[in-house]
């Protein structure tokens, strides 16, 4: 049962915990690719930090853990991280984000080291507009890592893609029919103003509608019931078992069921991707007049604070939204 109730009444059991601001690609829509506002990595926090939070946060209800970051695997000790989660009485369902690029040599040891689930960004199949897009030669490196994850079992298998318009928004049905045939479940995201460099419009934004009738000009698309907390609506293709997610972020907000609270890499709680505040975890923990159980404790009540304090909803489309001072590659995907 979770104890991180908010003043909506919404019940939290997902905790997403980044792990790291740094990235081997520069997505376009992430950061600018000369980005150079790295957070210090004396604020980094280290694994010991990090285990006691992600307990602490289990104690409290916290049943699914998804590491991201930047890039997660960046992490040097990665394995070794997700070996001591899945070792917490009580493990959280332990998943990650990644771009990839680490994949093949990884998946394996993540795998057998209690990851549960992955999910991998890749938002075009030409190499050339894969170099446009993340200004990194990278390509090859993906689905190399994809295919680890597959002989890996790490089962389903998520693709994320962005369309950005007149950069990949004619690809949705070529890379819907890649994803059947590779079996991986793939879901589009609409760009969300988190990037670094300001580049969002909502004018160029592609929208989940556009991407619907994209799809549908060659596939019959049809609702799957019962989406719970997934920000993903989730649509059966020609009928069949397979099914494509559709994540309307902007468009088609889903805060009113949201359960995501986040840690960033330097160790501050969020309780949205899009919130002005934060909520400082790491001072606790480097605080040499406390024992370990008043930590603890601060960090529980911390945990509260940072829940009592969640809005409604992302504010998108308010007139008066301010985008988060943090891009999303410090705060966590
Ligand atoms: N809008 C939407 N999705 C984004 N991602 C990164 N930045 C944005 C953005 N501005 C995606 C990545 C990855 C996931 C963690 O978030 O492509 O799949
Ligand atoms: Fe890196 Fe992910 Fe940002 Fe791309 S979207 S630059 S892979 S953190």
């Amino acid at each position: 049962m979770s104890k991180l109730i908010d003043t909506y009444g919404r019940a939290h059991r997902n905790l997403r915990v980044s792990l790291t601001d740094r990235c081997s690609l520069r997505c376009t829509y992430c950061m600018p690719h000369d980005f150079a506002a790295w957070i210090p990595n004396d604020d980094l926090l280290t694994t010991n930090e990090l285990l006691t939070i992600i307990e602490v946060a289990v104690s409290q209800g916290i049943d699914e853990v998804r590491l991201t970051g930047g890039e997660p695997l960046l992490r040097p000790d990665i394995v070794e991280i997700v070996g001591r989660i899945a070792g917490i009485p009580n493990a959280p369902r332990l998943t990650l984000t990644t771009n990839g690029l680490r994949l093949e040599e990884l998946a394996q040891p993540l795998a057998n080291a209690g990851l549960n689930r992955i999910n991998v960004s890749l938002d075009t199949l030409d190499r050339e507009r894969f170099k446009k897009l993340t200004y990194r030669d990278r390509f090859d490196d993906v689905i190399a890592g994809l295919h680890a994850a597959k002989a890996a079992g790490l089962f389903p298998i998520k693709v994320n893609s962005v369309l950005l318009q007149g950069v990949n928004d004619d690809e949705a049905p070529a890379l819907l029919e890649w994803a059947l045939e590779n079996e991986y479940s793939l879901r589009f995201i609409e760009q969300m103003p988190l990037d670094a460099g300001g580049i969002w419009d909502r004018a160029t934004m592609v929208s989940a509608d556009q991407i619907f009738a994209e799809l549908s000009t060659r596939y019959a698309l049809t609702p799957v019931d019962g989406r719970g907390s997934s920000p993903a609506e989730e649509f059966f293709i020609n009928g069949t078992q397979a099914t494509v997610g559709i994540i309307g972020s902007v468009t088609r907000p889903f805060c009113g069921a949201c359960d995501r609270l986040r840690l960033t890499s330097d160790g501050q709680l969020r309780s949205c991707l899009f919130s002005n505040e934060e909520v400082d975890v790491r001072k606790v923990l480097r605080d040499d007049s406390r024992d370990d159980a008043s930590k603890r404790n601060e960090i529980t009540a911390r945990f509260q604070k940072t829940v009592i304090s969640k809005l409604p909803g992302h504010g998108i489309n308010d007139p008066s939204f301010i985008a988060p001072v943090r891009p999303m590659s410090a705060i966590g995907g």
